[in-house]
């Protein structure tokens, strides 16, 4: 018998929605039912093309046969196994394809759920580090103005979006941040990396004289800044905080939860700015977004430092409930197989003079301020309606919606990231109908 609910099933209150505008949504709801490759189906029959690989997750496009096909064959075969103290080879299978697929160095793998949960896992692993090799005193954790590492108490306060902190109280102590590297006076409608601000890493060497190298323990950035609207680092930043990071024996976390599979027609981020860093945080593309699973990818000094002691004993007081669960990792095998199958990791280096030019073809057109453009991620920027900051994009974004394109927008900034299987003419959508929707908007 099914229980008594007093909640109509289509009733839409009950779910309080993750970074939506809830009254807003619930008003007038936007829903999809179905997707297969590039385009969503809603609820009312309509086809929407996906702009942004779901949440910058969905790499290989939607419905992908062998996934979906492992997925059902995994949770019939082995459903569940305890994380802890026990094992099954899916697990360790995908962790041997990952460290495959990494810049050489990275050779062990520490399973999340999430992007949120790879970033805590990377700065617990980062100052357990220090501490089981004797230099305890670094605990401080270097971020960066603008940076989106998740939602959790770490990423929050290693992260620099005010929105996502001001709510939180205090955070993590003994944290700092270093400048973003958005400078649209000099840098806007760069294409690929900006020229200007690679000295902009040399504030990490300012926050290093301030603290004393033997208090931080590491920086943690992401190569290209998606979720605070793609902000690309200038040519040789990257290499330069590599540079100071190793001279002062800090830890470097690249945070790939976007750069990672494929995004920038490169494996992972690192693998495109030739910048390999200590530990590597990944999610989203991994499993293509089926199923929630992160990895974080770590040195064999790292992990060999802490393989020391008892035999018997646990090495490092972490893990969740579902680390390398197994349908999770039976997703994430076939998708790294639908990968390589179809080129998918550098498909992205194929398309990008394409997608830039076609991407740049809207400068000039009304609001446009800034566009940029990394592998197949990009950016319009609006200028704000004067007082109302984020209105026009997302008036934009509503209108898109409307017209079977989905963006996403973050400020006034429209953010692209489509599935690596989209096609030249579906490029040439994309950008058509934005360019259209700028047109008409207030
Ligand atoms: C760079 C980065 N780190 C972490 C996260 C958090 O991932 P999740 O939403 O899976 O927790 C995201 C999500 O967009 C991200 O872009």
């Amino acid at each position: 018998m099914p229980t008594p609910s007093n909640v109509a099933p289509n009733d839409l209150s009950a779910f309080w929605m993750p970074f939506t505008a809830n009254r807003q949504f619930k008003k007038s709801p936007r829903m999809f039912v179905a997707a297969k490759d590039m385009h969503y189906t809603t609820s009312d029959g309509r086809q929407v093309l996906d702009g942004t690989a779901g949440l910058w997750c969905v790499n290989a496009g939607h419905a992908r046969p062998k996934i979906v096909e492992a997925i059902a064959r995994q949770a019939a075969e082995l459903d569940y196994a305890p994380a802890f103290q026990m094992g099954h080879p899916k697990a360790f299978e995908l962790a041997n394809r990952l460290v495959d697929l990494t810049p050489q160095g990275l050779d062990h793998v520490l399973f999340t759920n999430s992007g949120s949960e790879s970033v805590e896992t990377a700065l617990k692993v980062a100052l357990a580090y220090h501490k089981v090799r004797g230099e305890g005193s670094r605990t401080r954790l270097i971020g960066r103005e603008r940076a989106y590492h998740g939602v959790n108490f770490g990423g929050i306060s290693v992260g620099g979006i005010v929105t996502n902190r001001k709510m939180f109280g205090t955070l993590l102590t003994g944290v700092d941040h270093m400048p973003h590297t958005h400078n649209p006076a000099k840098n806007a409608f760069s294409r690929g990396l900006p020229e200007h601000g690679a000295d902009l890493a040399d504030e990490l060497e300012r926050i290093v004289t301030l603290h004393d190298a033997s208090t931080i323990a590491a920086v943690i950035v992401e190569p290209v800044a998606g979720s605070t609207g793609v902000l690309i680092p200038p040519a040789g930043y990257l290499k330069r905080l590599r540079d100071i990071t190793r001279k002062h024996g800090i830890l470097l976390i690249f945070d790939e939860v976007i750069t990672g599979y494929g995004r920038l027609g490169t494996p992972f981020g690192a693998d495109y700015f030739g910048v390999t860093p200590d530990i590597m945080v990944t999610a989203k593309g991994l499993t293509n977004g089926v199923i929630p699973m992160g990895a974080v990818m770590v040195s064999s000094e790292i992990h060999d430092t802490f393989m020391q002691g008892p035999e018997h004993l646990i090495e490092f007081f972490h893990g969740y409930t579902y680390s390398g669960n197994p349908v999770a990792s039976a997703a994430a095998l076939a998708t790294l197989e639908t990968y390589k199958d179809e080129g998918l990791l550098t498909r992205g280096a194929e398309l990008a003079k394409v997608w830039e030019d076609a991407l740049h073809s809207l400068k000039g057109v009304p609001h446009v301020v800034d566009i940029r453009n990394i592998g197949l991620v990009g950016a319009i920027e609006l200028e704000p309606i004067a007082g109302s900051p984020t209105k026009r994009a997302f008036s934009a974004f509503l209108k898109a919606y409307e017209q079977g394109l989905l963006v996403r927008t973050t400020g006034d900034i429209i953010a692209l990231s489509p599935p690596l299987i989209i096609s030249e003419s579906q490029i040439g959508e994309i950008v058509s109908t934005l360019g259209g929707i700028l047109k008409t908007l207030e």
